[in-house]
């Protein structure tokens, strides 16, 4: 399973780079216009930080709109993947882009034939938003489950790209179900590494071993 980070926020992909497990990155308007920053100089500085994918949204939602951004966007560098939103008209460029070898992420996907329509217009990504779906009451794991077993059953070459994730038990949740990449939000990424017994454990092995070395250079000096 590849993990994205989903930010625009240039420390937390730092640091999250350094982590050494970090394959992408993810970034939405919303992401963007948080940070305040010029965005193609966001885009290229993310691409600098990080050596994967780096998904980019443009904000056009009209056919030629799409496409003019998009060529635009996938300029800045060559592991730009150009976001779109789900859409007919999205759908639509994503199919043009396809075909000129530019690298897409359906975005904003909330249900399996979204999905399935994002697979036929030959995405690189598709993002099912799993969070906004349980925030509505509904169940977005099982939603990315499914989407997951109808790519394997007709072979989709589009990667399913868990979104929107919420909390560390999303992740569990989304390697179980076999999403392709899981992009996490910088907050909840750092808690995947930690667990109490882990620190207990470290705790009581470097207590034991200093006891024991104390103990040892005590009875050498009689
Ligand atoms: O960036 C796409 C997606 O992960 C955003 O999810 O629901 O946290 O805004 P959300």
């Amino acid at each position: 399973m590849e993990i994205f980070i989903d930010s625009a926020n240039l420390d937390e992909i730092r640091q999250a780079a350094e982590s050494g497990v970090v394959d992408g990155v993810t970034t939405n308007p919303s992401l963007i216009a948080r940070e305040g920053a010029d965005f193609e100089s966001t885009i290229r500085e993310i691409c600098r930080i990080v050596d994967g994918p780096v998904s980019a949204e443009v904000i056009a939602t009209d056919y030629q709109g799409i496409l003019e951004e998009a060529r635009r966007i996938a300029a800045l560098d060559e592991r730009v993947v150009v976001k779109v939103p789900l859409i007919p008209e999205g759908v639509r460029a994503v199919a043009t882009l396809s075909q000129e070898g530019i690298k897409t992420n359906l975005t904003l996907c909330f249900s399996v034939n979204q999905a399935i329509m994002a697979a036929k217009a030959g995405a690189t990504y598709v993002s099912p938003f799993i969070g906004r779906l349980d925030d509505i009451g509904m169940d977005g794991v099982a939603v990315l489950e499914e989407i997951v077993e109808v790519f394997a059953t007709y072979g989709f070459e589009t990667k399913v790209l868990a979104a929107s994730v919420r909390h560390p038990e999303h992740v569990r949740q989304a390697a179980l179900v076999g999403a392709d990449v899981v992009t996490i939000p910088f907050g909840v990424f750092r808690k995947l590494f930690s667990h109490p017994l882990t620190d207990q454990g470290l705790e009581k092995f470097l207590e034991d071993w200093h006891r024991a070395r104390l103990e040892v250079k005590e009875g050498a000096g009689g």
